[in-house]
């Protein structure tokens, strides 16, 4: 017998649950793989799910050396840990026995500047390397996710056909593509991640307003996300919520669940990640940032408690400017939808315009169109329009802004009405909608031909001597601006 008949297609090292979701969906797929960790136990417990959830070609090894060398050549070996120096360990450990023209993938939320940093490391030795976001969740890690994978495109090549095969399926192809060069795959996949903490704060403040100025019940809002989800709306994000709300409290017996739950976020950097770059690239975000400040302002659970009571004692009433009953429900729940869509237009925007920035600073060419394509399925952003979104960069690769793609600025006019009533209401009650307003903001501030920035430059030019520009003639001016304007009218002077 050939002796490397028995040899895997492919190896995973990491084998925590999404570790283990990805190695069952690679041998499900028909693709013999090897697996390992440092912990014995791990290794035990995949071998045997792929026994229960299989029977799957994948077999468990115990060291290093061992799982390398089960794996055909060029060999190819996915790790899923934790991302930082743990990566660095496991990178270590393995290339101690791979060989020239083998492919290191890391499936981790790495920052790109680390992956970057490996593809020099291991490539001293000849080996090649990605950087691969991947998202989905557990759950897609099992029945095919979003793979974002950048870095050495001969790499790509090695695994593609495995790749295409365990990712996400939709209409138009397989949730993957080479996403560029360097450490472009991790950099998607961190703006990927901004965007979804903009969708999950949408969905909150649209959740706040239903309830809290519409006063609807959590069995009303279920409704009302179902019903959201069977159009323009839908994706995954408004599923799971529509979902959420028809949980009971089991603990207690009483109620739904979510109203149970402490109004306190969790978050692992990568929005943080996101806000930071696109400050770096001179990029307004502002609606990926208020999701940010709002996960922050949520973690101060105990002073906001105190602010209640101080204000309170103050004299702030509670709902002041609305009436509960005076609000057309009906109305009030199109408006949401209406605003709700129009605001992630906007938060939409903001991070494919980060991605083109950092696309033009290091030279990663992205595809905007092709990204939008491998997100309409398998991630936690995926939704119906993001084949909106793909069709906008296809028609013009080069469009400065998604709300001046012809048919997205149609639906912006024709939401913008809802979309204000909606903020103007929120705003009247005393309910915090950071996300929304700051898209309409960024709407409002784009859209307009003439901003009051003419202002910021004079008083810039008063205090600093920075210089301003006219909008009649060319150069750069100064003006003696507090002298003049003390003693009248004389001495404006061009600088060239
Ligand atoms: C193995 O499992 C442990 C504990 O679950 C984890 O901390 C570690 O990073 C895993 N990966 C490897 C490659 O050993």
């Amino acid at each position: 017998m050939d002796s490397t008949a028995s040899l895997s297609r492919i190896g995973l090292a990491g084998l925590a649950v999404m570790g283990q979701n990805l190695a069952l969906n690679i041998a499900e797929k028909g693709f013999p793989i090897s697996v390992y960790n440092r912990t014995a136990s791990k290794v035990d417990e995949t071998v045997h799910r792929s026994q229960s959830e299989g029977p799957f070609a994948l077999t468990g090894h115990y060291s290093p050396r061992d799982f390398v060398l089960s794996l055909h050549r060029p060999r190819s070996i996915i790790i899923l840990v934790k991302a930082g120096s743990p990566v660095d360990q496991t990178i270590a450990a393995l290339t101690d026995h791979m060989e020239e023209g083998d492919t290191i993938i890391d499936g981790g939320n790495e920052w790109y500047q680390n992956t970057e940093r490996r593809i020099e490391q291991v490539g001293q030795k000849g080996i090649l390397y990605l950087g691969m976001g991947v998202s989905g969740g557990e759950e897609g890690a099992r029945n095919g996710p979003s793979l974002m994978p950048g870095g050495s495109f001969q790499a790509y090549e090695n695994v593609k056909d495995v790749l295409e095969k365990v990712a996400a399926q939709v209409d138009d192809g397989p949730c993957v593509t080479f996403i560029g060069q360097g450490g472009s795959g991790n950099f998607v996949k961190m703006v990927h991640n901004g965007i979804e903490y903009g969708d999950m704060q949408l969905i909150s403040e649209a959740y706040d307003v239903l309830k809290n100025v519409g006063g609807l019940s959590n069995e009303e809002l279920s409704g009302i996300f179902y019903e959201w989800n069977r159009g323009e709306l839908e994706s995954f994000l408004v599923e799971i919520t529509a979902d959420i709300f028809k949980v009971k409290d089991e603990l207690c017996g009483e109620g739904e669940l979510v109203d149970k739950i402490l109004d306190k976020t969790g978050m692992k950097g990568t929005g943080k990640w996101t806000v930071q770059q696109a400050a770096e690239l001179f990029v307004a975000a502002p609606t990926i940032a208020a999701s940010l400040d709002c996960r922050y302002l949520s973690g101060l659970k105990e002073e906001r408690e105190m602010a209640a009571g101080v204000l309170k004692e103050a004299g702030l009433v509670e709902g002041m400017g609305f009436v509960k009953s005076g609000v057309d429900k009906k109305r009030l729940i199109d408006d949401v939808r209406q605003a709700l869509y129009a605001s992630k237009i906007c938060s939409y925007a903001q991070g494919m315009n980060l991605l083109r920035a950092k696309s033009f600073e290091q030279g990663w060419k992205l595809n905007l169109g092709e990204l939008a394509r491998i997100w309409k399925g398998g991630c936690i952003i995926r939704a119906v329009f993001l084949d909106r979104i793909k069709k906008a960069y296809q028609r013009n690769p080069n469009l400065a802004n998604l709300v001046v793609d012809p048919d997205f600025a149609k639906e912006m006019v024709q939401r913008q009405a809802a979309w204000r009533r909606v903020v103007g209401l929120a705003i009247s009650a005393g309910i915090s909608t950071p996300g929304m307003c700051a898209s309409l903001a960024y709407f409002d501030t784009y859209r307009r031909a003439r901003l009051p920035a003419n202002l910021v430059q004079a008083q810039r030019d008063l205090f600093g001597a920075h210089t301003y520009e006219r909008t009649d003639r060319p150069g750069a001016f100064h003006t003696e601006w507090t002298k003049l304007a003390r003693k009248g009218n004389a001495g404006v002077g061009a600088l060239n």
